[in-house]
């Protein structure tokens, strides 16, 4: 329950985050982006709802953490023989190493941004220029990379963790599986290149 509800709520972020960073398509020097994240930055209802968007992170991650432990103590001695079933693709059962592959690009990435913003926020009553943040930020190849790599981790995490926190919610039916996870599939697509899309874009300069 814990999972499947963080997972959507995690869900529901992502596509207010990639709506949000997408406005820099716009071409316009950030004037749009710069508004919008203006507004995501000083808004109070926004602000209260980031603190729940640090607890829901947090809760997935102890929560994770928690079934790794309790499926390892359910088997403490390992198969002999580990049967590959085919059915189940690599991503699904490297949820734990892929989660951890994210957690690493969030230290790093709210490192980057969120972190120093809300600091000069908070000290000085300022807030950062993000778009051009961004730009130099990603001018770089090596941190365009490291950013892809990430937002890779991001789409095989989602391509499983999509359908799945339907299933742990108990909101699967043979009937509607198959709609849920050619839905996953389409929702990781589409969110995954829209980040992708950023840095790559700011690198080769189709945005300035
Ligand atoms: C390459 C694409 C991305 C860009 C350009 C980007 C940019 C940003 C920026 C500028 C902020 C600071 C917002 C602020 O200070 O108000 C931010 C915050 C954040 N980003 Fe990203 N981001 C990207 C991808 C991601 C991904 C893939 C994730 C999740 C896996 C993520 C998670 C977060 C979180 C948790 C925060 C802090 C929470 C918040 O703003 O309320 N970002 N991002």
């Amino acid at each position: 329950m814990t999972m499947g509800l963080t997972g959507f709520f995690l869900i529901s972020f992502l596509i207010v985050h990639a709506g949000i960073n997408a406005l820099i398509f716009y071409n316009d020097g950030g004037a749009t982006f710069n508004k919008a994240a203006h507004f995501m930055g000083t808004n109070p209802l926004v602000r209260t709802i980031e603190i729940g968007l640090v607890a829901g992170i947090l809760l997935h991650i102890i929560q994770s953490l928690l079934l790794w432990r309790s499926n390892s103590a359910a088997r403490p001695v390992r198969y002999a023989m580990v049967k590959s079933i085919p059915k189940v693709a690599w991503y699904s059962k490297s949820m734990t190493l892929l989660g951890t592959l994210i957690l690493m690009f969030l230290i790093l990435h709210t490192s980057n941004f969120w972190i120093p913003n809300r600091t000069n926020q908070f000290l000085y009553g300022e807030e950062l220029p993000l778009y051009i943040m961004m730009l130099q930020k990603f001018s770089n190849p090596l941190e365009v990379v490291i950013y892809l790599l990430g937002i890779a981790s991001l789409f095989y995490h989602l391509l499983h963790g999509f359908s799945s926190a339907f299933q742990s919610l108990g909101l699967n039916h043979k009937k509607y599986n198959y709609m849920i996870r050619n839905s996953g599939w389409l929702f990781s697509i589409i969110i995954c290149l829209t980040f992708a899309m950023m840095p790559l874009s700011i690198l080769f300069k189709w945005i300035r």
